[in-house]
């Protein structure tokens, strides 16, 4: 294959798995795609990672279904050697939270193009860092915002384009898990380590979703509020990596919410939390109202054991039809993306981003979505938490660092990938 795009990966666990899994089932689809490198703390445990995705992908290996090469294995330690070999291309990120900055601009400065995990760094200054070496690299960067990126929202993109919708006047999202923490007392619940709780790991997903179906116009105003839900730990940590429970410090919040006043008149209400006892299940709602109609999707945890794939997604398009001189009715069009497993992605989205940035770098176009965007959410949010800090008190964003390529642009099209390039690395299953 001449000149593969490299993909290299720190951070094999959690969500670096999936960003394995795109890589290899990219390169099983016969694209010019190759995973040259793998970085993490304990060398064993990472290959048997890597060699189980192999086997996934590939199936067992024999003397007559023999495996690509498998990527190199990288200590810590070797990172900066990592970013700087001829043959990476892409690094992905996936690390703890407070290890971004230091990997992302080591990457930048190697001059590679970066697919960073959210949030980008555990404070705004960290995260304008990021945003900064990245303008200085002029290479192409994401931050890993995998439910742009989901079907359910290219179903919505159609409603809004096609004007069923009408003007938007307000927006309403949630992702509320009701016994949700993940990894409590490991470096998920530190605030020095990961930023935040609720807010920092599951704000950027919904609010993105609201912030992109509006164009991202700039924010004006915000108010944000943390709670710490008073119960035993038992009943706030969740299901992911096994209820797994450190013995480090939890001291970040269980629920965040926001207010967002936007420069066009609209405001979003943003919900997140990881322990909810007031809610049934686990629930990912984002809510368009426009002044002819409104869209609505819910995807719902039912089992709470952490599967994503268990979860159900529904919703529903409301307006109203007029049948006759002097006569309206209401309409509800039900959509239900369960009827056909094809319409869904399980993985909400995040074998998707990878794609993208790789047939960015390929074909040299700009992509839909660029580290900016992630940059702008982080900005909100941590203006969110300020806020929270006194009591809620609505903080202007005057004197807040805004992203200069965020011109608001209604009719962003996400769903054709790289917009013209005709490239098509093809679908991934
Ligand atoms: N987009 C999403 O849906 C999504 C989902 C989960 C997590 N995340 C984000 O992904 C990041 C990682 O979260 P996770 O749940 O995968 O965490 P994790 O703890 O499961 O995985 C982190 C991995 O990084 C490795 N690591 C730690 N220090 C390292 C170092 N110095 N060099 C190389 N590797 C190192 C760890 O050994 C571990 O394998 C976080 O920023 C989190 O917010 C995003």
């Amino acid at each position: 294959m001449d000149n593969p795009v490299g993909i290299a990966v720190v951070g094999a666990n959690g969500i670096g798995k999936f960003q394995v899994r795109s890589a290899v089932r990219m390169m099983k689809a016969g694209q010019p795609v190759r995973l040259v490198a793998v970085c993490d703390l304990n060398a064993e445990d990472t290959k048997r990672v890597v060699s189980g995705i192999f086997e996934e992908v590939y199936g067992k290996q024999t003397d007559t279904n023999v495996w690509p090469q498998l990527p190199e294995y990288y200590e810590p330690d070797d990172y900066p050697g990592m970013v700087g070999c001829d043959d990476v291309h892409v690094v992905c990120i996936c690390t703890p939270n407070f290890l971004h900055p230091e990997q992302t601009i080591a990457a930048f400065r190697a001059g590679k193009p970066v697919l960073l995990e959210k949030p980008p760094a555990t404070t705004a200054e960290d995260a304008w860092a990021i945003y900064d070496a990245w303008k200085a690299s002029g290479r192409p960067a994401r931050l890993h915002l995998n439910n742009l990126m989901a079907p359910w929202y290219t179903d919505f993109r159609h409603y809004r384009d096609t004007g069923v919708l009408g003007d938007v006047m307000y927006v309403d999202v949630e992702w509320v898990r009701v016994q949700g923490g993940p990894f409590l007392r490991k470096w998920f619940s530190n605030r020095k380590l990961a930023g935040g709780g609720a807010g920092i790991d599951l704000m950027l997903h919904p609010l993105g979703n609201a912030m992109d179906a509006l164009g991202w116009p700039k924010p004006i105003m915000v108010s944000g509020r943390t709670h710490r839900m008073n119960l035993p730990i038992e009943a706030r940590i969740g299901p992911y990596g096994g209820r797994q429970m450190g013995d480090g410090l939890d001291d970040v919040e269980d629920i965040f919410s926001l207010d967002i006043w936007l420069e066009n008149g609209v405001v979003i209400r943003a919900r997140t939390s990881w322990a909810q006892p007031g809610t049934q299940n686990e629930t990912f709602g984002f809510h368009f109202y426009g002044n002819k109609g409104g869209f609505h999707f819910e995807q719902r945890w039912d089992i709470n054991d952490g599967e994503d794939a268990h979860s159900i997604q529904g919703g529903h398009v409301v307006g109203w039809e007029q049948t006759a001189p002097g006569r309206a009715i209401p309409t509800k069009t039900s959509l239900n993306w369960n009827h056909d497993p094809a319409n869904m992605d399980l993985g909400m989205g995040r074998h998707e981003t990878l794609r993208r940035l790789v047939t960015e770098v390929a074909s040299g176009c700009r992509g839909d979505v660029s580290l900016a965007h992630g940059t702008a959410l982080a900005a909100i949010v941590f203006r969110g938490y300020e806020s929270a800090a006194r009591g809620g008190l609505p903080l202007t964003m005057d004197g807040v660092r805004w992203p200069v390529e965020l011109e608001p642009h209604p009719t962003l099209n996400l769903g054709s990938g790289i917009a013209g390039t005709g490239l098509g690395l093809g679908e991934i299953a």
